[in-house]
């Protein structure tokens, strides 16, 4: 009954008033058309809307680029052709009083050539995608830094869409692959230390913050964990949440905690129900300090609370 009184009870991300912790996470559920979220698309987060959810991640592995080809009927938001289709959705979602936030991202090398506009595809360092089988090819600085515009641009059509804000994925996908020494073995300035693995995701941030200004929403979905497969530790994936809650680069942490780019590793990602229930609640309460055991950031530096970051 208290979980149930906690669940239920409102909670607050910035100015963002949610009306409970109900949260339909991102998922990329194949029903765009035209790389758009259409009538059904919506219809099917509408429902979830009329049944009481409080926030609404949608679009699961939305693609940013041309050069993240979409290989499970992603949206595509690299373009403004979405931005009416955002409106009508947030409106419609607005309705029932839920609030609607979009999942963008670049897929790397966890895509294939021979999908969207035939691009190769592009990652930290020549390591083939151990599930979708893709070599990519190392990233030069000038296309992470378009990529981070590509990033700063997709929020800001979210922004211009009317949605209460954005999720940048990291998990697996491209600025995943930056983090994990598994598919990062750069020698310059991206690649090495926690700090030089991190650079690209700090930069998408800052970039996106620059575009999309203070008050729109903006949080990260990442991997705190990845030593089932000898990836990133959970140290790492500590420092990470301190060093995005220190410089305040994101406004609400999304954690799950496992290596998903094996398909073994993916199933843990997405545990299902042969797996215990919430196996990575245990993140939140380390990131709020909840067990005492982790400090995450001073309270001058901003501290985190709940899912979010006070100021
Ligand atoms: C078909 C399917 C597609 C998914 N697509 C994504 C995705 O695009 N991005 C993402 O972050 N997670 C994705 N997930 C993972 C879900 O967000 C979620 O974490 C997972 O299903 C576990 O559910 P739970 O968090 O409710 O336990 C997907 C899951 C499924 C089953």
């Amino acid at each position: 009954m208290t979980a149930c009184k906690s669940l239920l009870s409102p909670f607050s991300i910035k100015h963002l008033r949610l009306k409970n912790r109900v949260c339909s996470v991102g998922h990329a559920p194949i029903y765009t058309q035209d790389g758009l979220p259409q009538e059904r698309y919506q219809r099917y987060h509408e429902e979830k809307a009329k049944g009481g959810v409080g926030l609404s991640i949608f679009g699961g592995s939305s693609n940013i680029s041309r050069y993240s080809g979409s290989i499970f009927g992603q949206i595509y938001v690299g373009d403004d052709r979405v931005i009416p289709y955002f409106r009508a959705f947030a409106e419609r979602m607005h309705r029932h009083g839920a609030a609607l936030m979009c999942q963008i991202s670049h897929l790397g090398r966890r895509t294939r050539w021979d999908s969207g506009d035939w691009l190769p595809t592009i990652g930290p360092s020549v390591i083939r995608d151990p599930a979708h089988h893709s070599v990519p090819r190392a990233m030069a600085v000038a296309e992470i830094r378009r990529v981070t515009q590509s990033f700063a641009e997709a929020a800001y059509r979210c922004k211009e869409g009317g949605l209460d804000g954005c999720e940048l994925l990291a998990t697996s996908h491209l600025l995943g692959q930056f983090l994990s020494p598994l598919s990062n073995q750069r020698k310059d300035e991206y690649g090495g230390s926690l700090e030089n693995r991190m650079r690209f995701l700090l930069e998408a941030l800052e970039a996106t913050r620059a575009k999309v200004g203070d008050a729109f929403i903006v949080g990260v979905r990442f991997a705190a964990d990845e030593s089932n497969e000898g990836g990133l530790t959970p140290e790492e994936g500590i420092e990470i949440a301190r060093q995005l809650g220190k410089r305040g680069a994101a406004d609400f942490l999304n954690v799950n905690g496992a290596y998903s780019s094996t398909t073994h590793g993916l199933a843990e990602t997405y545990a299902g129900m042969a797996f215990k229930s919430a196996p990575y609640i245990r993140w939140t309460q380390i990131f709020t300090d909840k067990n005492k055991k982790y400090k995450i950031c001073t309270q001058k530096e901003g501290k985190w609370s709940g899912l979010t970051k006070t100021p």
